[in-house]
């Protein structure tokens, strides 16, 4: 559960970009975030994955995570977390930017194992693992390719499963569609709506409005720093 308490962001030089936001998202849920531009929903977005600090309310996370057969629960509490756990914090999340941030010099299959390898995953279960990941978004045939050799709606692909390389309960998504043509929109929204069914909670933040609309799925709307709507498919919650 992810939960915001009149949270409030002033940068440093004294903009105030979120003024008493309160937002509950239950484990599982899919919730869009809109807003015109400057709104606030970036600066949402960087308080949960601890890119910035919030300057006054509280944020909690708390996640469910199975090790073994056994699930426990985690709270982190994003007013007190120490620098130093900020690491362990953003494993539980998996991103997705705008941007994709590939690494270029990887293929596609490199680019979602290194980041299984920078948690310590073994070679063995990275061989295993990455194919279904792959599998999941389209791309089994292009796993040798470099991003530079991949459509910007594939080099996304790719990006997501690099989310989910790690099996975080959490996915979030800045803009996702923002840098590919309307039709590769569609189908990344319907892999994130895909990726919701297997029982993820997943946050897209999006200026698509046909999208939003299409999807019918929960969606809170920013405006000068506060929720100013919280809807499903039309109906006020
Ligand atoms: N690092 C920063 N320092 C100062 N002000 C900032 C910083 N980042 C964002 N802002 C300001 O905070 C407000 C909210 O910005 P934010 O990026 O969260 O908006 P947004 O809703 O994501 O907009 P967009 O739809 O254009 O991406 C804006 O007024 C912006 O100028
Ligand atoms: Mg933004």
């Amino acid at each position: 559960m992810i939960e915001f308490k009149d949270v409030k962001k002033i940068y440093p030089n004294g903009t105030v970009a979120l003024n008493g936001v309160d937002l509950k998202i239950a484990d599982g849920e899919f919730v869009f975030i809109v807003g015109e531009s400057g709104a606030g929903k970036t600066t949402l977005m960087k308080l949960l994955l601890r890119e910035e600090k919030i300057s006054g309310g509280n944020l909690t996370v708390r996640v469910n995570r199975q090790v073994g057969n056994k699930n426990s629960l985690v709270e982190y509490d994003l007013s007190k977390l120490s620098n130093f756990k900020v690491p362990y914090y953003r494993r539980e999340l998996g991103v997705v930017f705008q941007d994709f941030r590939l690494f270029p010099n990887k293929t596609v299959f490199e680019n979602v194992a290194f980041a299984m390898q920078v948690v310590g995953e073994s070679s063995k279960v990275i061989k295993r693992r990455v194919p279904a990941l792959l599998n999941i978004v389209n791309l089994t045939d292009k796993m040798n390719s470099y991003p530079n050799q991949l459509s910007g709606g594939e080099q996304q692909r790719v990006a997501l499963a690099r989310a989910l390389a790690n099996n975080p309960q959490i996915i979030i998504a800045d803009e996702p569609t923002g840098n590919i043509d309307p039709k590769m929109s569609l189908e990344i929204m319907n892999l994130l709506i895909k990726i919701h069914k297997r029982g993820k909670t997943v946050i897209v933040v999006t200026h698509e409005k046909d999208l939003v609309d299409y999807f019918k799925q929960r969606v809170v709307k920013i405006q000068d720093g506060k929720v100013i709507s919280d809807q499903v498919g039309g109906m006020k919650l």
